[in-house]
């Protein structure tokens, strides 16, 4: 199976990723996987302009921004699952993860229906990554949930807009230092576990 894992920290190899790692260690215990990992601030996705051009109300028309995004959209339609990660940054998941979430939208294919006179009555909405197993990792430094309860809600929004299937969210709290949750054995099996139902089982 092919995972594609985005790492919404610009901290690499610190909690989000470390997390993200026991996640395919889970998989990968079960039978081969071919694992792409997506560094989100490392990679070349520029700022979506909010130009619009990509949705159906602009024809579908292809995203004017050309980086790394257009190669990762096509993987991610080969791809069988994937894991995206997140810090709580201020409340919110990291300006990393909304971006790339908003340069996803060109996967989103949308019919616009129409009354007789043109107005807009409704959207049939389909994406190219319909149906694909998804799993969100979120690691903050506060320890009450309340801290991530709004990035929950959006990671939820976009995982349904995205007509992925959710099959497992990791919270981890506790982890304002670096690599926090390398000493949270708790947490980190619980990402094993996520993985592990990521392979299908
Ligand atoms: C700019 C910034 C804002 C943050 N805001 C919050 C916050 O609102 N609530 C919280 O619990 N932790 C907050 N944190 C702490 C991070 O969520 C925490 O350190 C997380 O584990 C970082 O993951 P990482 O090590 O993978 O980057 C913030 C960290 C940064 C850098």
């Amino acid at each position: 199976m092919k995972i594609m894992a985005f790492v919404g920290s610009p901290r690499k190899g610190s909690n989000v990723d470390c997390l993200i790692d026991k996640v395919i260690e889970g998989a990968g215990s079960r039978g081969n996987i071919a694992l792409e990992k997506v560094y989100l601030y490392e990679a070349d996705i520029k700022s979506c302009t909010g130009c619009l051009a990509c949705t159906a109300l602009k024809g579908s028309q292809e995203c004017p921004l050309k980086d790394d995004m257009q190669g990762i959209l096509n993987r991610m339609t080969q791809a069988d699952g994937f894991i995206f990660g997140t810090p709580n940054h201020v409340h919110s998941m990291s300006a990393g993860l909304v971006n790339f979430f908003c340069r996803m939208q060109p996967l989103i294919k949308m019919d616009i229906i129409r009354d007789a006179s043109g107005t807009i009555i409704g959207v049939n909405a389909s994406t190219a990554v319909s149906g694909k197993r998804a799993i969100v990792v979120v690691s903050q430094g506060d320890f009450s949930y309340t801290q991530s309860a709004l990035i929950f809600r959006a990671l939820d929004s976009n995982i349904r807009d995205f007509q992925l299937k959710k099959i497992a969210e990791i919270f981890s709290a506790g982890n304002l230092e670096r690599s926090a949750v390398k000493e949270k054995p708790a947490d980190l099996d619980a990402a094993f576990a996520a993985g592990v139902k990521l392979a299908g089982f």
